[in-house]
């Protein structure tokens, strides 16, 4: 292809873009994919081209094999797992990061990614109210990001073993603390840094789904007495289940005794924390260790884009450096090389589709989308508590409403049938898509606001949907 081929097929790509993303926010797909396993797979060659094909052949292939396979997140009636938004800013910012094709390997590599992801980190920080002292970075995941934090955690507690005996020197076992509400990458992040299952405490929730202070301290002390290390405590803001929030500064206080590492998995919540009103969910944030929060949910910048935080960027550096000879440069010792802030060599230019986001949107312009959202998670939930046989399951702090419909006499397990039958009503109908889950054993429907271009109206016609769906299923 050459640049004036870019030229025109960029053009008709973008022209494509802008139809699909405007019909999509009219509603024109059915939200969820129709279609059986592999009906897309089936369609496809098996093989790759032996020669080139026209770019007007794979353009049409876009419209005609891959979008009827694709489950549309920017869709307004999309209220399944979380807000995935990806704001137009952001997508020509990702556009332009793909364009410029830099790799930071280091600084010199290229000092434009490397100085621009100082730049916004630190505009973020100041957007959710964090003090001078944190340093962020950006990574793919909050997954990733969390298993930083742990490796982190475990080489502080180690005095640097992995350059020794690494954790098989260990003598007594490093443990883990988290609450049956994180996510499940935390406790993957705890097996892969190695901590091992047996040394992961899966600590109780309250009846509102927070970690509970007081159970944390007795698995800790018996730990201790039996002989473990307590190493490191994973705190939630935001539960995936139920925007659950973790009572922060208890932990905190917990932790500084017994020199636990603290991570906070703000990745859902974190967003929120631009609205001042909102901060005090996650009082206690300033004596974490790290903290991670994903620019890529309901911000809006467009995966991948997981902001990690640290309050000792030496240590993570030494954890995570490499330094071989051909990545050296005279600048090192007044840049920084963010390779040496997480896992991978190999860096994309990430920042330009939050630069591009915050520059387009404005703080205020976020704000007001997020505080829209609160409100229609309020609305909501408000309708449920007043509907009869309507139970909402937990609090609503941010945009999540975990609901069940409970008409007498089902039972248990009658229940749960009568949960997901509504619920697959609801997702087969093409009208919107919700997601069910289990809590406390039982299935409930997640409903999770927060689609940029969700507005009232589709709220209300969610909340007229469920009430039709009930009677069907
Ligand atoms: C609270 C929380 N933590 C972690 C994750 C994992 O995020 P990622 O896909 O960026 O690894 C999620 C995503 O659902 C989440 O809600």
């Amino acid at each position: 292809m050459d640049h004036e081929e870019f030229r025109r097929f960029g053009h008709q790509l973008i022209d494509w873009i802008a139809d699909y993303r405007r019909d999509c926010a009219a509603g024109a797909f059915p939200v969820v994919a129709r279609m059986d396993p592999g009906a897309l797979r089936c369609r496809l060659p098996a093989g790759p081209p032996r020669d080139g094909e026209p770019m007007e052949e794979i353009l049409a292939d876009l419209s005609n094999l891959v979008l009827p396979a694709c489950t549309h997140w920017q869709d307004p009636r999309f209220f399944a797992y979380f807000p995935s938004n990806s704001a137009l800013a952001a997508v020509l910012g990702d556009f332009a990061s793909t364009g410029l094709a830099q790799l930071g390997l280091n600084w010199q590599a290229s000092p434009a990614l490397t100085e621009l992801e100082e730049v916004v980190c630190d505009w973020m920080r100041q957007m959710m109210g964090l003090a001078e002292g944190w340093s962020g970075v950006i990574q793919d995941t909050a997954s990733t990001s969390t298993l930083v934090a742990l490796l982190c955690a475990r080489e502080r507690a180690t005095d640097y073993g992995a350059a020794h005996g690494g954790l098989q020197a260990s003598t007594a076992p490093l443990t883990v603390y988290l609450s049956s509400q994180s996510h499940s990458s935390v406790e993957k992040a705890a097996l892969l840094a190695g901590f091992g299952r047996d040394n992961v405490r899966v600590v109780p929730v309250d009846e509102q789904y927070r970690m509970r202070p007081d159970a944390l301290r007795d698995a800790v002390e018996e730990d201790v007495r039996r002989g473990a290390r307590p190493c490191a405590l994973v705190g939630t803001v935001g539960s995936t289940a139920t925007t659950a929030v973790d009572p922060l500064g208890e932990l905190a206080a917990i932790a500084q005794i017994h020199h636990l590492w603290l991570h906070v998995d703000a990745a859902m919540a974190g967003s929120a924390m631009i609205l001042p009103e909102c901060r005090p969910l996650w009082q206690g944030v300033e004596a974490a260790d790290s903290l991670v929060v994903n620019a890529h949910k309901w911000l809006g910048a467009s995966f991948d884009c997981s902001l990690y935080y640290v309050r000792d960027p030496q240590h993570l550096i030494r954890v995570m450096s490499s330094s071989p000879s051909y990545l050296r440069t005279a600048a090192d010792e007044q840049v920084k090389n963010l390779r040496d802030w997480g896992v991978p060599l190999g860096r994309r230019f990430r920042a330009l589709k939050l630069w591009f986001l915050i520059r387009e949107q404005g703080v205020s312009g976020l704000a007001m989308r997020l505080r829209r959202d609160l409100a229609h998670a309020r609305w909501l939930a408000d309708r449920i508590d007043e509907a009869p046989h309507w139970r909402r399951l937990a609090p609503v702090p941010l945009q999540t409403v975990c609901v069940r419909h409970e008409p007498p006499g089902l039972g248990v397990d009658g229940l749960d049938r009568h949960t997901l039958a509504w619920a697959r009503h609801i997702n087969e109908s093409g009208h919107a898509y919700l997601t069910p889950a289990m809590l406390d054993g039982l299935w409930m429907v997640r409903v999770s606001l927060g689609v940029e271009g969700t507005e009232r109206r589709h709220v209300e016609a969610l909340w007229a949907l469920m009430q039709q769906a009930v009677k069907a299923a």
